[in-house]
């Protein structure tokens, strides 16, 4: 199964595409962990896209669109969650001429929906796991043994250089100017639906699994 999940920055993309791995097998292809990996390694693409990335803005659609490009091809047999793109129409639209090239159908769409107060407090309490990436809160969700991650067992954690409150509000601009206008789109093929963000981690993931599973029946 291949899923698309969509929502604004802090709305739980990550947390809930990391337990769909977990669960499915699937691959979650992150634009953002991608982008952040170029960047720890030092290499020209992260370089070119550090400025870009802490300024709280999009880096160009021809870049992100080579980006999925060289990992979606060797999916086809494992199904992947698509967790940060695309991100804007012509990402949506290159999506659309890459998955019927490759053979591939998008099974669902899932829309996370949150009110955008709680996005900040989300995001500046955010920090994740150094090897795998694992998200938590320093409220919210805090790992069940305190300092050990509970996905791969790393005790090093990090946290993001664009995860303050001014580059949050760039972010959200981007996602409302952006990305929104995407969802008339998907609307239209009948495969998006939307789940509550709001609601605990848990619950949310429930609701995700209750969509999966409804196709499957
Ligand atoms: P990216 O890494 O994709 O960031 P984002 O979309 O801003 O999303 P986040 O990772 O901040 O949020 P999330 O929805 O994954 O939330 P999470 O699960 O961590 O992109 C970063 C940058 O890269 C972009 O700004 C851009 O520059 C560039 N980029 C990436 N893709 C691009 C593209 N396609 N085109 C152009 N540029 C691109 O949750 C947040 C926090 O809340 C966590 O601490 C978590 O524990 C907590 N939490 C999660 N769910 C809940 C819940 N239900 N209740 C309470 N707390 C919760």
């Amino acid at each position: 199964m291949n899923i698309l999940l969509l929502g604004p920055p802090g709305a739980g993309k990550g947390t809930q595409a990391k337990r769909l791995e977990e669960r499915y097998g699937m691959v979650q292809l992150s634009t953002g962990d991608m982008l952040r990996a170029e960047r720890a390694s030092g290499s020209a693409l992260g370089k070119q896209v550090q400025a870009i990335m802490d300024a709280g803005k999009l880096v160009s659609d021809d870049i992100m669109i080579a980006l999925i490009a060289s990992q979606i091809a060797g999916l086809k047999d494992k199904g992947f969650i698509l967790d940060g793109f695309p991100r804007t129409v012509p990402q949506a639209e290159a999506l659309d001429v890459m998955l019927k090239k490759n053979g591939i159908t998008l099974d669902h769409v899932i829309e996370l929906t949150v009110d955008e107060e709680v996005l900040v407090d989300r995001i500046s309490g955010r920090f994740s796991c150094k090897k795998c990436g694992a998200s938590y809160h320093d409220r919210y969700h805090q790992p069940k043994q305190a300092g050990i991650c509970e996905v791969c067992g790393n005790t090093e954690f990090i946290r993001r250089p664009d995860d303050n409150a001014e580059t949050v509000k760039a972010r959200l601009a981007a996602y409302h100017q952006q990305t929104q206008p995407i969802l008339p789109y998907y609307r239209t093929t009948g495969v998006l639906s939307s789940v509550d963000g709001m609601a605990e981690i848990d619950e949310v993931t429930r609701q995700i699994e209750a969509i999966l599973n409804k196709s499957k029946g």
